[in-house]
């Protein structure tokens, strides 16, 4: 089996992930921050370790100002939810994942698309997608051009689940600091592959899944909460047990307890910190360069196939390791189902969630095929897939 489906979630798992779950199962076990017992203690290391490991990661400063998630998509809402008020107004890009772009169309109140659909109560925020180029590049004088007097946010992907074209987040964020906004970066398909340093890129809100190139287990994530951010305003997705202020029957008002109702993923967060460690310990940087080396001969061979069409920068430097693209006179779904059932190649076919980046990109409604690489992956691995595709383009063409 060739694993190429790391865009979607990383396999296999660093060394120590596993062991550290086990761990926790077998030796730890209780509930953090509501005992005082030395296995509920040990839960509560684990968990701050998490988020010390985390923050080291995203040069975060301050580790109660992490708030867990069970993914980067409940970090979204809780950014957008928990501090967009009707009559604000968000800028955003058309490269954005379903994950971004749902929240901010219930925050606009649009209809959703099922039957007996309850009366709305979201509304009001008024949101402008910016459309980013056909390779997917977004052009940061374009968001300056539409800011407005009730401007609140700019909310962007770090990085495209499509294509991997890099959004130029540290611009974006000098000029959100300039004009006093909030800038919300969704980190899905950059923490741990490529560098993020949310004091250098001046970003308010980081949202992160741990899943993906981090690391860790599903059922992790969060959002990292910048010292501009007046926790005061964030309106709490969830309300509950938080082991703090036990004596009130009112949530408390400080981060992260406000916003981290109910017993956390401890045993995800252990495996979630050894995978963040063995990530720290390899270096991003090297993890970047080794998947620079093979996204470039990916987008080459790719290139040199007849009948296949690649999509996106087209430049390893401007974008992560995922890669699209699409074989003339052969469905995505087709691709997909061969390339697993004839060579084992797991890669993901479609829209990826993600239905404004393909119109962006020209390949709605169909989409494409996506191989999305780690650090795991080798330049063998690479080979043998280029191979099978030209295999493929020539029964197509
Ligand atoms: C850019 C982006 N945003 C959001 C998500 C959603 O991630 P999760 O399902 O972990 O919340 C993904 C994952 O596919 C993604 O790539």
């Amino acid at each position: 089996m060739i694993y190429f489906d790391n865009a979607a979630t990383s396999w296999p798992k660093p060394p120590g992930v596993a062991e550290a779950m086990t761990r926790f199962i077998d030796e730890v076990g209780a509930n953090p921050g509501r005992a005082a017992h030395r296995q509920a203690i040990e839960s509560g290391r684990i968990v701050y370790a998490a988020r010390e490991a985390v923050c080291e990661i995203f040069h975060a400063p301050d580790p109660l100002r992490l708030v867990w998630c069970k993914n980067v998509t409940e970090a979204l809402n809780l950014a957008l939810r928990g501090l967009l008020r009707p009559g604000d107004h968000v800028v955003t890009s058309s490269m954005e994942h379903n994950s971004m772009m749902r929240p901010l169309r219930a925050l606009e109140g649009a209809p959703e698309r099922h039957q007996g659909a309850p009366e709305r109560h979201l509304g009001g925020v008024e949101v402008t997608v910016v459309e980013c180029s056909p390779s997917g590049v977004l052009d940061p004088a374009e968001v300056e051009a539409a800011i407005r007097p009730n401007t609140r946010m700019v909310a962007l992907n770090h990085a495209s689940n499509v294509v991997g074209t890099l959004l130029p987040v540290a611009e974006v964020g000098a000029i959100c600091r300039e004009r006093d906004l909030l800038l919300l970066v969704d980190a899905a398909q950059t923490g741990g592959a490529y560098p993020v340093d949310v004091q250098a890129d001046k970003i308010d809100l980081l949202g992160f899944t741990g899943h993906k190139s981090l690391g860790g287990p599903m059922g992790t994530g969060g959002l990292i909460v910048g010292e501009r951010v007046d926790e005061t305003q964030i309106d709490p997705l969830i309300r509950g047990g938080t082991g703090s202020r036990s004596e009130y029957e009112v949530q408390p008002d400080f981060l992260p307890d406000m916003c981290e109702s109910g017993t956390p993923n401890v045993v995800g967060l252990a495996g979630l910190e050894a995978g963040v460690r063995w990530v720290l310990a390899r270096g991003v940087q090297a993890i970047r360069a080794h998947e620079v080396t093979l996204t470039q001969a990916l987008i080459e061979g790719l290139r040199s196939i007849p009948g296949a069409i690649v999509y996106g920068t087209l430049d390893p430097e401007l974008q992560t390791a995922t890669v699209s693209f699409n074989i003339d006179g052969m469905r995505p779904s087709l691709v997909g189902l061969r390339l697993d059932d004839e060579y084992g190649i797991g890669c993901r076919v479609g829209l990826h969630c993600a239905p404004t980046a393909h119109r962006t990109l020209g390949t709605f409604p169909d989409g494409t095929v996506r191989f999305g690489l780690s650090a795991f992956n080798t330049a063998d691995e690479v080979e043998i897939a280029l191979g099978a595709v030209r295999q493929l383009a020539a029964d197509a063409s």
